[in-house]
């Protein structure tokens, strides 16, 4: 393959990224999205592979090869709700990865800093390194390429263990609350920043960089394991982001252009995510590092005092259905927990054969993931149509008969709106209190993610269905 070839696959490989991107943020196009994905990544393999610089081909297919194996096995084993680990242990791989390329690529160049330290003997390996050099500007930059991708390549592998370790239940999922830990983690920033100037100082050295990269290591532990677990979906869509700003500098250690835009892609999309997962919570991605969400409900009202909440029955829910012309359904993250969106889509179809306008109102953070509901649904065969964005459908509440709210209980809080004390204030909600009449399915009344009590359910429109989601819309689809 020609360097010409190789340049042309890359820049349409890196297209092809675009496009599953923007496939991607669609449920409609996200099929296509992915297709495009794996045809870029396709194609970038290919023509890094046989591109004519590359050496070792036999030792690339070999990686591929056992790589690839264990990928498809865990892609085909994983549970939907373990998707997150998944992600977080895959981050932790391209942390790893930056790690190892920033160390290569100093050995690379300084040969002679590693020989110092281990004798020439062992060192035969290296004995064809060093060939390349280079001086002044470039240098310098370079070593500050080397030193960046290190360290962000290992804040991302060790945050992304501890993440997929408290996803996983390895590590206990509360926040570890070190004395001092924000002085801790200034002191790490400050430490490395100050190696950093040495290592360009002395145009590269051992010692720094190897001070750095442990330095690097207990901050990004540190920084994950003082996060709750409630916490962990921003925090791997952060860790998303670290792993492709280090992906990219990898690709300028490496001189790859594709690595530098996908990289930047990446980096770019997580931290996207992350703000748009914030804003949705109302919370600054600050406090969310700060951790501590939640703990704390003392703002908030108590049960006692917002007065007496009405039960009633699957009976009366079907017959109160049945007498609807519109229906609104909210689902959160009871609604994952339950499993309940199979019942849940065959009451949608029922009510649509009986002549209901039945469709989907969805909060951006309702349940633990981004799109965590829209998944479920579709999962489920819901039609893509009926699924609505909270933007898209919150002024039509008041001309709804019926809002099932299954297992949702934050996104659907009006005190977000009408209380500046609660934990939850400004956070938009699905304005479901102005339908005529809301159904509320949980097993208690406790709260939901926030840790705070939900006026929505002792108002007089609402009644409480309680019990295990799964269950109450099976009984309510037996009653209809
Ligand atoms: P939550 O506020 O977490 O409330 C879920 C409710 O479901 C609980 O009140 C619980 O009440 C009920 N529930 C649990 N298991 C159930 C079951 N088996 N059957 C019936 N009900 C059940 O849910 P939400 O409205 O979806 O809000 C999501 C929250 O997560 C927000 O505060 C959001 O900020 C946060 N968060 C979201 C994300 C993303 S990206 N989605 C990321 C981080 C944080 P009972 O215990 O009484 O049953």
């Amino acid at each position: 393959m020609s360097q010409g070839l190789v340049t042309a696959a890359y820049i349409i490989a890196a297209v092809c990224f675009i496009l599953s991107l923007a496939g991607l943020s669609k449920q409609e196009s996200a099929k296509h999205g992915n297709l495009f994905g794996i045809i870029g990544m396709g194609l970038a393999l290919a023509a890094t592979i046989f591109n004519p610089n590359t050496a070792g081909v036999e030792w690339i297919i070999l990686a591929m090869v056992i790589g690839g194996a264990i990928g498809v096995r865990l892609a085909l084993k994983v549970e939907m709700t373990e998707m997150p680990e998944l992600v977080a242990i895959l981050h932790s791989f391209v942390g790893m990865a930056a790690v190892l390329v920033g160390w290569s690529s100093f050995i690379d160049l300084h040969p002679q800093a590693v020989n110092e330290l281990f004798g020439k003997h062992e060192l035969e390996a290296f004995a064809n390194l060093g060939k390349h050099s280079l001086d002044g500007a470039m240098l310098n930059i370079h070593l500050v390429e080397v030193f960046l991708g290190v360290f962000i390549g290992a804040v991302t592998f060790t945050g992304s263990v501890v993440a997929f370790g408290k996803l996983r239940g390895i590590i206990s999922s509360k926040p570890l609350m070190l004395p001092h830990r924000h002085k801790l983690n200034l002191l790490a920033a400050l430490v490395s920043i100050g190696l950093m100037l040495q290592f360009v100082h002395v145009g590269g050295a051992f010692w720094p960089l190897m001070i750095m990269t442990l330095i690097a290591f207990a901050f990004g532990w540190h920084l994950v394991a003082s996060i709750g677990g409630a916490d962990m979906p921003v925090v791997v869509s952060m860790l998303n982001s670290y792993s492709g700003w280090a992906a990219a500098a990898a690709g300028f250690m490496l001189s790859n252009d594709l690595l530098i835009v996908t990289g930047a892609l990446v980096g770019s999309s997580g931290a996207i995510l992350s703000y748009i997962m914030c804003k949705a919570m109302n919370r600054s991605f600050i406090s969310v590092i700060a951790g501590g969400f939640g703990s704390d409900s003392s703002s908030s009202a108590s049960s006692e005092e917002m007065g007496e909440y009405r039960e009633t029955n699957a009976e009366e829910v079907a017959e109160l259905l049945k007498g609807s012309s519109s229906v609104i359904i909210t689902p959160g993250y009871g609604m994952a927990v339950a499993q309940a969106q199979y019942p849940v889509a065959e009451i949608t179809q029922k009510l649509r054969n009986l002549g209901v306008k039945v469709r989907f109102g969805i909060h951006p953070v309702a349940g633990r993931l981004p799109g965590h509901m829209n998944v479920l649904l579709a999962e489920a065969k819901v039609p893509y149509d009926i699924v609505l964005e909270m933007d898209e459908i919150n002024e039509d509440f008041e001309e709804t008969d019926t809002v099932l709210v299954i297992g949702a209980n934050d996104t659907v809080n009006p005190a977000a709106m009408e209380d500046p004390g609660s934990p939850i204030a400004g956070m938009p909600v699905l304005e479901v209190w102005k339908a005529h009449t809301v159904i509320g399915f949980k097993r208690s009344m406790n709260t939901g993610y926030a840790g705070v009590q939900n006026p929505l359910f002792f108002k007089d429109n609402t009644q409480m269905l309680f019990g295990d989601a799964k269950a109450s819309v099976e009984a309510i689809l037996k009653a209809l």
